[in-house]
């Protein structure tokens, strides 16, 4: 589903970003620029941030 149609960015994707390293929204909106054209999507994709984060199954790459 994309969350920023200002870049064509998917939750997808996000989720990748998290998974790839990404710890927080700002790190992800660096890699990805989700959210620095309109903004409209920034509280979407801090939240599917958030949500990856605290998903017990969530195993991120630095500690992987
Ligand atoms: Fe993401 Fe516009 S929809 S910056």
């Amino acid at each position: 589903m994309y969350i920023c149609l200002c870049h064509g960015i998917t939750d997808r994707q996000i989720r990748d970003a998290v998974s790839g390293g990404c710890c927080s929204f700002r790190e992800v909106r660096t890699s990805l620029k989700v959210g620095t054209q309109c903004g409209k999507c920034a509280c979407t994709a801090k939240g599917l941030v958030r949500e990856t984060l605290a998903d017990p199954l969530f195993i991120p790459a630095r500690q992987a």
